[in-house]
Formats: C-alpha cells, sequence, structure tokens
C-alpha cells in the first residue's frame, strides 16, 4: 500500500480567525446551550448545530463541522472529531485520516457519494503549540454535549449500515463497553434494527511506525470495510 496520507494531522500549520473573532459568534445562544433546530431535516440540523455552544469546544474552533452527504444514503460513517484541516474547512475527512478512508473505500470500488460521512463530535479540540494545533481527545462529557446531534442524524437518515470509526464512534454508538481492537469488523444489531459494525480509525494507520506496520494497519482497516461491499453486491 502506498498510502497517499503521511503528513500528521497534528502538525498543520493553520489561519484559524482571532479569538475575538470567534467568541463574538451567537451572541443570542447562552453558553451551556444550543439553538432548537426548526425541524428535522439535515438542513434545519446543520442550522441550529453551526450555533451549538452545549460544551465549550465552539470557542476556539472555527465552525461546526456537520456530516456531509445525503439523508438517502445507504451508508452512514462515523468519526470521532475533525481535524484541523476539517476544522477551517468545514467538512468532515477531508484531511490526512479522510484520505486513508478515501484509498480504502475506492481499493473497494465503494463510492463516498453513496455514504453520509460525520462524527461524534462536531467542533475541533486541540491545544495551540506555536503556530500548530495539536489534536485533543474530547472528553467523556464533551462527547456527551454533541451526542444529541448525531441522534438526529441516525434519524434523519435513512441508511441500512451504520460505520464507527474509531473507539469514540464506537463507544457513541455501542456503549462504554464495546472493546474496539476484540470486536472490530464484526456486525452488531443497533436498537432500532439497523447493522452496523466498527473500525480502527484511520489516523490509527498513519500513526503506525515504518511502512510495513502502516501497510498491515491499512490492511486489517480496509479488510474490515470490505463488510460494505456485500451491501453494495445487492444493489
Ligand atoms: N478525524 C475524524 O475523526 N474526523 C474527521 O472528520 C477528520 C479526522
Amino acid at each position: 500500500m502506498a498510502t497517499r496520507a503521511s503528513t500528521p494531522t497534528s502538525t498543520t500549520r493553520t489561519r484559524a480567525p482571532s479569538t475575538r473573532r470567534r467568541e463574538k459568534r451567537f451572541p443570542d445562544v447562552p453558553e451551556g446551550t444550543a439553538p432548537e433546530p426548526a425541524g428535522t431535516s439535515l438542513r434545519a440540523l446543520r442550522e441550529a448545530a453551526a450555533a451549538c455552544k452545549r460544551c465549550d469546544l465552539w470557542r476556539p474552533a472555527t465552525q461546526t463541522v456537520f456530516g456531509e452527504g445525503s439523508p438517502k444514503a445507504r451508508i452512514f460513517v462515523i468519526g470521532e472529531q475533525p481535524g484541523d484541516r476539517e476544522d477551517m474547512a468545514g467538512e468532515p475527512f477531508v484531511g490526512p485520516a479522510g484520505r486513508i478512508f478515501d484509498q480504502a473505500i475506492e481499493d473497494l470500488g465503494l463510492d463516498r457519494k453513496s455514504m453520509y460521512v460525520t462524527n461524534a463530535v462536531k467542533h475541533f479540540k486541540f491545544e495551540p503549540r506555536g503556530k500548530r494545533r495539536i489534536h485533543k481527545q474530547p472528553n467523556p462529557a464533551e462527547q456527551k454535549a454533541c451526542h444529541v446531534w448525531l441522534e438526529r442524524e441516525l434519524k434523519a437518515v435513512k441508511a441500512e449500515v451504520v460505520v464507527c470509526l474509531g473507539a469514540i464512534a464506537a463507544k457513541a454508538v455501542f456503549g462504554s463497553k464495546f472493546a474496539l481492537m476484540k470486536q472490530h469488523g464484526e456486525w452488531q444489531e443497533l436498537p432500532d434494527g439497523r447493522r452496523a459494525f466498527a473500525t480502527m480509525h484511520p489516523s490509527w494507520v498513519l500513526r503506525q511506525r515504518g511502512d510495513a506496520d502502516r501497510e498491515a494497519a491499512f490492511r486489517t482497516f480496509r479488510a474490515d470495510l470490505a463488510l460494505l461491499t456485500e451491501l453494495e453486491r445487492r444493489h
């Protein structure tokens, strides 16, 4: 495998808006709250989530990165949180981790257009280090505060299959006891009857040291995602 993404998300340079400008956004939305969506459509959810202040992550982040894709998508993909590139672009999985994901689905003959792609947490959490923004994992309170958006997206998109990328997404969907390294690549059933599975996060592939380990990790990741080809064959 020649993984196209070799630059870790955590070391990308950024041009984020100033702190003062960011803090002035959405003056009518009290801290700890979010606007009530004007309906259940993805558009209404996206508009409300744009001004979400349910946790503190909205303040340093550039913007809410809501899910992308059609409400008719057959596959619903959940990552952890936007990274540096996604925070700037306002779209999920457009940086190095997204390129690993794209490469795996392309190898499998799958099309991202048949997918709705989102994250468990919709603001980028980071620690500033000089001009760099170093990715930080969202804590349980931040994950809980954001869960309402994921629940609403899952209702709005009638996908047949849900795919969780990484432990944070997997626990958001299957509960805190889910053991990713043991249960990845195994079909599960959600309470609403939909089928779902988890695999590793694409950043896990990027974090492996050395080409051989990175290749092996990529093959594991792609083998789990190959469960989706069964679904595509039925259409
Ligand atoms: N990692 C994620 O989990 N989601 C993104 O959108 C980008 C990187």
